[in-house]
């Protein structure tokens, strides 16, 4: 195996971080490089929304948690586990260093096909690897997180996004403070058939 099969299995999520700041040339190289996947008709519709300030942080915090507090009490879960989930998840939204929300310009598509919007959420995806791949070659963590997915048009709404930006990921970004154990991987022998 090479190094860059290494490479690409030894990026791994991760969601604690030590305090040290990001370079903002690291963090604009990461994005430049996500810019560099493929995407349908080469439409390129995703969208980078760095949330950098307090004041910003509180609003995504806010938009999300509006969300997840609802989603809770529908399944009927316990104040003191929401107000707990709740807690842990702003305090990761606060100490995270960088946060990347990846959005997808809905109107970056060739026809109002629902194939094309797929496509489009594919080509999104694939960026999203990619900034994965980005921060690890700086040897950086990250982690991909589908909070906003939940609660795109509060989280438009709260960042006073453009209106076309539809939010699908949040990253958050850092160096590691913690050493994932190792990486569970279905055998490829049960993935695949040969026909
Ligand atoms: C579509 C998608 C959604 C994910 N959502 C979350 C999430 O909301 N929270 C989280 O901690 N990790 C999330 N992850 C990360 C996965 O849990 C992680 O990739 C998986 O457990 C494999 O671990 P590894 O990335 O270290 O190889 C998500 C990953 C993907 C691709």
């Amino acid at each position: 195996m090479n190094e860059y099969h290494h490479f690409l299995r030894t990026r791994r999520s991760i969601r604690r971080f030590n305090p040290d700041p990001v370079p903002a040339s690291v963090i604009d190289t990461i994005l430049a490089t996500a810019t560099f996947a493929p995407s349908a008709h080469n439409l390129q519709p995703w969208r980078f929304v760095r949330i950098q300030s307090d004041s910003a942080k509180e609003k995504l915090g806010e938009a999300l948690m509006a969300k997840m507090r609802g989603d809770m009490e529908a399944e009927n879960a316990s104040q003191a586990k929401i107000q707990e989930r709740i807690a842990v998840s702003l305090r990761r939204i606060a100490e995270a260093p960088v946060i990347i929300l990846l959005c997808r310009d809905e109107t970056a598509i060739q026809k109002d096909e629902q194939e094309e919007e797929i496509m489009g959420i594919q080509s999104v995806a694939i960026a999203g690897l990619q900034l994965l791949l980005g921060a690890h070659a700086e040897g950086l963590g990250g982690n991909w997180i589908c909070w906003s997915l939940y609660a795109q048009e509060a989280t438009k709404k709260a960042l006073d996004l453009p209106k076309s930006w539809l939010p699908e990921i949040i990253f958050f970004l850092g160096y590691a403070n913690e050493t994932p154990p190792n990486a569970v991987r279905k055998s490829l022998e049960n993935l695949r058939i040969t026909i």
